[in-house]
């Protein structure tokens, strides 16, 4: 059941917010009517009463963990709470076991998205020293991009050969994105902190260690290279105000170089260490109150062209690791929209400005084929939301394979109701229909 007449919506859609009646046909949107719509026959009626419609949020760097590393995450899962938060596409990370290095592998894992997403999918074609003939070989109108990680995290992928990073930036077809941390600044800060602490160091020094200045020099030596070579750059996961600098504000359609940041840069603070310990550890680090507030700005202005994720799970048990030992990364799709809502409601950001960064952005960015807005003639994925209605984050409500959040105790004032899928209603009130399959993303490129 792909057709529905969504009555009384309030849509936001491209800077503005109207009422209006949409109906849905076969899987898209046939019309979005401020005038009302009559009757349609062949379709459900639902009666929103008012409340929120969003394009479905595009996720531009998800860690689903499969293959390999399943006991953490896996497609299924990490979807379903994905769709459950109003992110209706995702585009997946190639750090899994095994990596995504060749072009038989990266179609094993669309077989997988298409076995079990019940989102729409995307995945990223890795990069290694040694396989960039291989990554040449991508196909543009069916991935979404590539990347590369320029500093290790999760996974040892590290791209740090002088000869293949050059070839790769000048020879990249397309969207090339990018982890930026140094990897000598890491390895030097945490002999030192080693010698300083010994093997119990305390997670406050994280960001000490994944330091701003390691963003800097990695995310600096990237910009460059991309502007030598004319690489059409994608930044990921900005965490410091000085890497700022390095982008321009202005409309996506100019830029070569682009920059996203994820959602626990833009809420959490150093601060929070003391009380979220590992469970806010990520790469590159948390860091700053001012480091964050830049962010916010930069989002606002558009120095940072998207806001994503970096949903990258690890079991409890790995997180209560000593700090040498405990990895980077948690889960944060079920919660980023939310979370993005709220910081709404404190007056960092417009309802507005929350989709353009979330959904039409992303779209943008990637060239997404027929997603990312509220349009006659697109996809039907969409996200009812109620803004005034306060829940807390707790276990009883997590999708998440790994069963933990940083965000558990939060209370969001805004609840994401319903999730449509290419028309199909695949979540409703926390309630995920795991029966529906999303479609691989396609890229009008
Ligand atoms: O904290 C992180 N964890 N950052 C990354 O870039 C990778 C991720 C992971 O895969 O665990």
């Amino acid at each position: 059941m792909n057709s529905w007449l969504l009555r009384d919506v309030q849509v936001v859609n491209e800077g503005r917010v109207i009422p209006a009646d949409v109906l849905v046909r076969d899987g898209f949107i046939e019309r979005v009517a401020t005038e009302g719509i009559g009757n349609a026959k062949g379709v459900k009626e639902f009666d929103a009463k008012g409340k929120h419609l969003l394009p479905g949020a595009i996720d531009d760097q998800v860690h689903f963990r499969e293959p390999g590393l399943t006991y953490k995450e896996d497609i299924a899962h990490g979807s379903a709470a994905a769709v459950a938060g109003g992110i209706t596409t995702f585009m997946e990370m190639p750090n899994t076991i095994p990596q995504t290095l060749t072009q038989a592998l990266l179609e094993q894992k669309y077989a997988m998205g298409a076995a079990s997403s019940v989102a729409n999918y995307s995945f990223y074609m890795g990069a290694s020293n040694t396989n960039v003939d291989e990554v040449l070989r991508t196909d543009p109108r069916t991935v979404c991009g590539l990347k590369a990680f320029l500093g290790s995290s999760t996974g040892n992928m590290l791209v740090d050969n002088p000869e293949t990073l050059d070839r790769l930036f000048k020879e990249a077809h397309l969207i090339l994105a990018i982890h930026a941390e140094d990897e000598p600044s890491i390895r030097r800060n945490m002999a030192e902190a080693v010698a300083r602490f010994g093997d119990d160091i305390p997670m406050e020094q994280h960001p000490f260690i994944r330091s701003a200045e390691a963003c800097w020099l990695s995310s600096s030596n990237a910009v460059a290279l991309a502007k030598k070579h004319g690489t059409r750059l994608h930044v990921l996961h900005i965490s410091t105000a000085r890497e700022l600098e390095l982008f321009t504000p202005g409309p996506l359609a100019n830029k070569r170089i682009t920059a996203e940041a994820c959602v626990h840069h833009l809420w959490f603070t150093d601060a929070d260490y003391k009380k979220k310990g590992a469970l806010i550890k990520w790469n590159p680090a948390v860091k700053s109150l001012e480091d964050r507030d830049a962010i916010r700005q930069a989002v606002k202005y558009g120095r940072i062209d998207v806001v994503a994720t970096d949903h990258a799970p690890h079991t409890t048990e790995e997180k209560e690791h000593r700090y040498a030992q405990c990895p980077s990364g948690g889960p944060l799709v079920q919660h980023a929209l939310p979370a993005m809502l709220e910081l709404m409601h404190q007056g960092v950001f417009s309802l507005e400005e929350v989709v353009e960064k979330m959904c039409h952005a992303p779209a943008r960015l990637f060239q997404v084929k027929d997603r990312g807005f509220i349009r006659e003639g697109q996809h039907a994925d969409l996200v009812l939301v109620d803004l005034d209605a306060p829940w807390t984050v707790t276990k009883d409500n997590l999708l998440y394979k790994c069963g933990w959040s940083p965000f558990e105790g939060q209370r969001f004032r805004s609840r994401v109701l319903r999730t449509w899928l290419n028309g199909q209603l695949v979540h409703k009130d926390g309630k995920v229909d795991g029966s529906v399959r999303g479609m691989r993303a396609i890229f009008d490129r």
